[in-house]
């Protein structure tokens, strides 16, 4: 049998007639960019976080970088992140001009741990960016106390854990901002790239629409002086009547070329739909495994009161990595190992100076950890043949 880390194409062959329909009327409605759906897809996707806007950006990548910038965070400028996770977390960080300040992660949860965030704070520290790793939620609530004593802001990198749930909320609504990813194989996943950034901010929103958009147009004049605070005078459109905004080219801030395509919006609405039923079939599986692999010397997810994992991955723990992973390999099961080098030890990051002892849990899971095929298609037979190939050797 050959079971993959995740088969986009049974998810597609299900959805068929519904994506095929949505993106052949895109093509002929001939309104490609910042069209209807787009604008929808927004007010679907605000909707389902529960909060009042939301910002359709190119990837989640540029979500962090825009949510960054709008809250004026450059140069000179610390961000308090994890070492455990995707590196544009932290990649985002850098690319505004801060600094990555990592924390080191809890060994249960694999999020950044909150009790060692105080220790990290300087007069620099602007913001804290959790990242909900694996669609596990952060600790939210002590990590917003910590902000709120020091006055720093709270980026949810929530690109893994669309629908994932704390204390009753969906992540993504928990913080000043927060960051999705549309990625292919994310739980709400397009043909291609696309994000999405929240907040319950109006400045803030503003300040991301313009930015998405080359900070141009009367978005770009607003969000100027939303972010310098100066009462630049208008000067008078000049009469160009060609564009619909005539402040188009126009331009007030250096912003970003980064939209969701009208196609991903269109086939992203279909998915939002079906998005809390592939979530449930993530957790059915992740309880399937959870409970079969009970006794064996693997550790499982955490399962913590008061937080709902939609098992963006599912990982597992063993001292035994390399052994196991290749005798699955050899029954035909894949794996994916997230992540074999933590952020503090990747050479892009030479430059902050950390040492590998830093951050001891991040060091310790990147040598340890390894996700099993956990997609809302898996049959019960594909389950059964992957635990009984991981538990004959537990
Ligand atoms: C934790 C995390 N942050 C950020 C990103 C970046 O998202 P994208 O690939 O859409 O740029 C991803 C996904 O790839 C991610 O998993």
């Amino acid at each position: 049998m050959q079971i993959p880390l995740i088969d986009l194409k049974r998810q597609y062959a299900a959805i068929k007639d519904e994506i095929d329909k949505a993106v052949c009327e895109v093509l002929a409605d001939a309104q490609y960019i910042m069209g209807a759906n787009v604008k929808t897809f927004e007010k679907e996707f605000a909707d389902y976080i529960g909060v009042k806007h939301s910002i359709a950006v190119g990837n989640g990548t540029d979500g962090l970088v825009i949510a960054l910038q709008s809250l004026n965070i450059g140069p000179g400028d610390e961000v308090i992140t994890s070492p455990y996770t995707f590196f544009s977390t932290a990649e985002s960080i850098s690319n505004v001009g801060a600094r990555p300040v990592f924390v080191d992660v809890r060994p249960d949860t694999y999020n950044m741990d909150e009790n060692r965030i105080e220790a990290a704070i300087t007069e620099r520290t602007r913001a804290i960016m959790p990242v909900h790793i694996f669609g596990q939620p952060a600790e939210m609530e002590k990590i917003n106390n910590i902000a709120d004593k020091y006055g720093l802001k709270v980026i949810e990198d929530a690109c893994q854990a669309v629908g994932a749930k704390y204390q009753g909320k969906k992540v993504g609504s928990l913080s000043d901002i927060a960051v999705f990813s549309f990625f292919p194989t994310k739980n709400l996943g397009a043909a291609g790239d696309g994000g999405m950034i929240t907040t319950n901010d109006d400045n803030l929103a503003a300040i991301c629409q313009a930015l998405r958009l080359h900070g141009s147009g009367e978005g770009g004049r607003i969000a100027y002086n939303l972010l310098y605070k100066t009462e630049e005078e208008l000067e008078e459109a000049s009469g160009d009547n060609t564009v619909y905004d005539p402040r188009k080219y126009y331009n007030y801030l250096i912003g970003h070329n980064s939209r969701l395509d009208e196609i991903q919006a269109a086939i992203l609405r279909i998915k939002i739909k079906k998005l809390d039923g592939y979530n449930r079939a993530r957790q059915q599986i992740a309880a399937y495994y959870g409970q079969a692999l009970t006794g064996t010397s693997f550790i499982t997810p955490a399962t913590i009161d008061g937080r709902e994992c939609v098992y963006h991955l599912y990982i597992l723990q063993t001292e035994k990595r390399a052994d196991i992973v290749k005798r699955l390999a050899a029954k035909g099961i894949a794996t994916g190992i997230y992540y074999p080098v933590p952020l503090h030890q990747q050479k892009a990051f030479r430059d902050l100076g950390y040492k590998p002892e830093d951050m001891p849990v991040a060091q310790y899971l990147s040598q340890r950890t390894f996700a099993i095929p956990c997609f809302p298609e898996l049959t019960t037979e594909e389950l059964d043949y992957i635990i009984s190939a991981i538990k004959e050797d537990s």
